[in-house]
């Protein structure tokens, strides 16, 4: 027996928003019926201010996928798209009090519905369909899938990615396939942040410090049409200039101290960074 929050036994007993909007601006439907759990998500979109004002769903599931739809309904009401897409799984069980472990495949539904109802309206192709490769033939999920609630929900073990997606939870028979997955992930991309080196040469630090403020630093400052200069390394000290809208900008001495936190987090604690004069 599932321990439900008083908010889920709540939230399937007294479901919002059930039913279908006859005029409904996006639809996003997931999910079969075969597999289990399906859910139809219809949005009502405001044209002039892009908010969705209203929302409601159809699903055939258990008590989680009830309650997990009711919330996400409730969650996305009163938000633009690009707001209501920021709303993670993660949000949705949150909403909840939480879900049962076994049941997070719920709140993934929500997720993927109102996704593929956001690319609805907006007459955009989700990348789904034949061409991806299907890992879980019992619950007919795909590589892509398992990757990205795998990364999303920093998943580690095949028991996890059955919870958050339901494949490998019943032949078994790809489990195997789930696990080479996993350890691709996270073998290319380790969670946390990147070790400090231990002893660093000059050339390595050098090295290391421009590789930080090409990738960690500038493309932030150039989404705001500024840049920054690295114009001598002495030491720990690094003389830098900035440049575009970040020269004269008032926040300058706030932009240098985050330089300098970034490669003290990364490089060395000793590290100060000035500007050059
Ligand atoms: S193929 Fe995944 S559980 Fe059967």
């Amino acid at each position: 027996m599932w321990e439900y929050t008083e908010k889920v036994k709540n939230a399937f007993l007294h479901p919002k928003n059930v039913g279908e909007i006859a005029d409904a601006d996006a639809v996003g439907e997931v999910g079969s019926i075969i597999c289990g759990d399906a859910l139809k998500l219809f949005l009502k979109v405001d044209k002039e201010s892009g908010k969705i004002i209203d929302a409601k769903f159809q699903t055939f599931g258990c008590a989680s996928a009830i309650a997990s739809s009711s919330a996400l309904t409730e969650l996305v009401k009163g938000k633009t798209l690009d707001e209501a897409l920021q709303v993670s799984n993660q949000d949705i069980a949150g909403f909840l009090g939480g879900l049962p472990e076994q049941k997070m495949h719920c709140s993934v539904m929500g997720k993927e519905a109102l996704e593929a109802a956001i690319a609805n309206y907006r007459g955009e192709t989700l990348p789904a369909g034949p061409q991806e490769k299907v890992i879980c033939k019992c619950f007919d999920v795909t590589e892509d899938k398992i990757r990205k609630v795998a990364t999303e929900n920093h998943l580690t073990t095949v028991d996890e990615i059955t919870n958050f997606t339901k494949a490998g939870g019943g032949c078994g028979e790809c489990r195997l396939d789930i696990e080479a997955i996993l350890s691709d992930i996270w073998s290319l991309k380790l969670p946390g942040k990147p070790p400090k080196p231990k002893k660093l040469t000059n050339l390595h630090k050098i090295a290391l410090i421009q590789d930080i403020i090409e990738s960690e630093i500038r493309p932030g400052l150039q989404a705001d049409n500024g840049d920054v200069e690295i114009i001598d390394i002495e030491g720990n000290k690094v003389m830098v200039a900035l440049r575009g809208m970040c020269t004269g900008c008032l926040m300058a001495d706030v932009t240098i101290k985050g330089i300098q936190d970034k490669l003290r987090e990364l490089v060395s604690e000793e590290i100060s960074v000035e500007v050059y004069q």
